[in-house]
């Protein structure tokens, strides 16, 4: 998703916002750009490509020399990656850079042709830029306001006025956007490690709420143009947390941070050894009367719910139906008052899951978030909300925010199971001890199978298509190592129940083909060894991750390759068995030469439909 920034203050603006924008790249993108106010007049630089290019750029044309300037990394949306369509966009007296989308900017862009308007680009952005310049009468607020009322759609805008050389503006609907403060300085950014580096104090831009930014410090007004107070956040995370620490990448870093993730997360929910959500708004009188709770959220975070599913289901017997957002929101869901929906978003910005949950509200159901990114929109509307405190994840493929997602969805079933009466205090006290042992699980796996992934991964780059698959909760996870293969090594697979293979998917097979087979689940093992044993007397070459109890009574040449983890708590296991998947993905992309960071064509965050 596009990135902004914007900067006022007594540094060189070029270079701040160039260094803030690379905060931002996790976010994806395909062309950079920024504008900066030099002597009294908006000198822009952009350009398709990474931000490499525009510093190239910059040095051929010459940085842009002051000290008030706004920033940008492009997601093509409207428009293909190219020069013309990089932000920042201007009419005659306005320049803005915008993350969003218009959905009405045809029927604008079409009303200022018929006056006269001329279009550079395909942008929607333009479009803004263009009505913004149209409607100016001298006052930047009542023009941004007079603005805002007309665009249909999500947007955060950083916004200079020509006349207003003093000066950045920033506004926003749906998408996030921040301000940071610091001494004689003020930032603009859309997610916090955009401002790090310079400061750690922020505030929150609320919806259609419009801050105006100089160097002794910012203001705030309502849609109303009244004047508003605002609460100063301050970050809990520091630069270092947002940098590699030595990690050639983000993914591999994070993976590695995985035990602390589950740790910190589930530590401050654990009292007395039982589980303890009332920080969270949750006690075991609010949630005893759910009847049926629906899962909702997009990508991994739906993957998670799919465990959460399982473990729902089992432990605490309420029925559980797991969404992907972008098909509940457009369904007509079965929603009825006094329904819980259950929202996991790593960002707690994706547009389709804030769009679910909304809708959950509208038709009476309870809310609960399990979201990563503090003030997120999903946190604030949310009615409950369970914070994965896995610290800022940077690398696309969402690996520590999985877990921290497992982990949360574990106490919250057993927190359901307790005040249903379908687990004991005792039962409980086991589980929750077993799952406090898991950090060290995790350890143990990334420490001991981290050079056999690596050495598996070499024998997977030449692969066309993989197919993973498992039982039960194993099914579940399967699903996850598919999708992470898939987004950063470019391999085609799928994720298969392994009962479903005979009913068509197994004609795929032949000796071109390796299988991942996840087999944790000793009640269910013999039956996805059968299927194991089916598809490698097709030619399949199998990888099998089990547990060490599994792999002993494993008989000679029934896998290629086994990953053995250790044998925790069965319910647990997803937690140890999903980090052989993450690392297989990772190597196989590193092998293949990606950058499991910044896989093409996606982004970190995506908040837009
Ligand atoms: C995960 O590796 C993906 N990048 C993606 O599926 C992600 O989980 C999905 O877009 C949901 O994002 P969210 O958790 O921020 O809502």
């Amino acid at each position: 998703m596009c990135g902004i920034v914007g900067y006022i203050g007594p540094k060189d603006c070029s270079d701040v916002l160039v260094s803030a924008l690379t905060k931002l790249e996790y976010r994806g993108y395909d062309s950079a750009g920024i504008a900066v106010f030099e002597n009294d007049a908006i000198k822009t630089v952009k350009t398709q490509g990474k931000l490499k290019d525009l510093e190239d750029k910059l040095k051929s044309v010459g940085k842009p020399q002051g000290h008030v300037g706004i920033g940008h990394t492009r997601w093509a949306t409207h428009g293909e990656p190219s020069d013309i369509n990089s932000h920042p966009h201007s009419g005659a007296r306005v320049t803005i850079v915008h993350n969003g989308i218009i959905e009405n900017y045809i029927e604008l862009k079409e009303f200022l042709i018929s006056k006269g308007r001329e279009f550079l680009s395909e942008t929607d952005t333009e479009v803004v830029a263009q009505l913004l310049d149209y409607k100016y009468n001298g006052n930047p607020l009542e023009t941004i306001d007079s603005v805002m009322a007309e665009l249909k759609g999500s947007f955060a805008l950083g916004i200079m006025f020509k006349d207003f050389p003093d000066r950045v503006f920033a506004v926003r609907r749906e998408s996030p956007l921040i301000v940071g403060v610091a001494e004689g300085e003020c930032f603009i950014a859309s997610d916090v490690p955009a401002i790090l580096k310079y400061t750690k104090n922020y505030y929150l831009l609320e919806h259609d709420e419009i801050a105006t930014l100089t160097k002794d410090g910012v203001n705030f007004v309502d849609e109303h143009l009244d004047p508003i107070e605002k609460e100063l956040k301050t970050a809990d995370w520091d630069m270092e947390a947002a940098e590699k620490s030595g990690y050639p990448h983000f993914m591999i870093k994070e993976i590695n941070e995985q035990p602390d993730a589950i740790r910190t997360t589930i530590m401050p929910r654990i009292k007395e050894g039982l589980p303890c959500l009332e920080e969270c708004g949750i006690t075991l009188e609010k949630i005893k009367n759910f009847k049926n709770i629906t899962i909702v959220a997009c990508g991994t975070a739906m993957h998670a719910g799919m465990v959460g599913k399982y473990v729902i289901e089992d432990l605490a017997r309420v029925p559980v139906n797991v969404d992907i957002a972008s098909e509940f929101r457009y369904r007509n869901p079965i929603i009825n008052e006094g329904d819980l929906v259950i929202i996991i978003s790593q960002s707690g910005e994706t547009a389709d899951s804030l769009a679910a949950m909304r809708l959950a509200k509208q038709k009476g159901a309870k809310t609960l978030a399990i979201v990563n990114a503090k003030g997120s929109s999903i946190a604030r509307e949310a009615d409950m909300l369970i914070y994965t405190l896995a610290g800022p994840e940077i690398a696309v493929a969402s690996t520590k925010a999985y877990i921290t997602q497992l982990s949360v969805m574990y106490l919250f079933a057993f927190e359901l199971a307790l005040a249903k009466e379908t687990l004991s205090e005792p039962e409980c006290k086991r589980l929750v001890s077993a799952l406090i042992k898991m950090p060290e699980a995790v350890s143990f796996v990334i420490k001991n199978c981290e050079e056999k992934c690596k050495y598996i991964a070499t024998k997977l780059i030449t692969s066309e298509s993989l197919l993973y698959i498992g039982r039960g909760l194993d099914y579940a996870l399967s699903m996850e190592g598919s999708l992470k293969l898939k987004e950063v090594s470019y391999i085609h697979s799928e994720s298969y129940a392994a009962g479903e293979l005979k009913h068509g998917t197994i004609s795929l097979i032949d000796n071109e083909m390796p299988v991942i087979s996840v087999a944790t689940q000793t009640d269910i093992i013999p039956k996805t060894i059968s299927n194991i044993v089916e598809v490698k007397s097709r030619g399949a070459k199998i990888i099998l991750v089990c547990t060490d109890v599994c792999a002993r009574g494993l008989k000679d040449g029934v896998a290629d390759y086994v990953i053995e983890i250790p044998h925790t708590d069965e319910l647990l296991m997803p937690i140890t068995a999903v980090v052989p998947l993450q690392m297989l993905a990772y190597y196989t992309a590193i092998n293949k030469g990606n950058d499991p960071d910044k896989p093409r064509n996606l982004a970190k965050s995506v908040t837009v439909e």
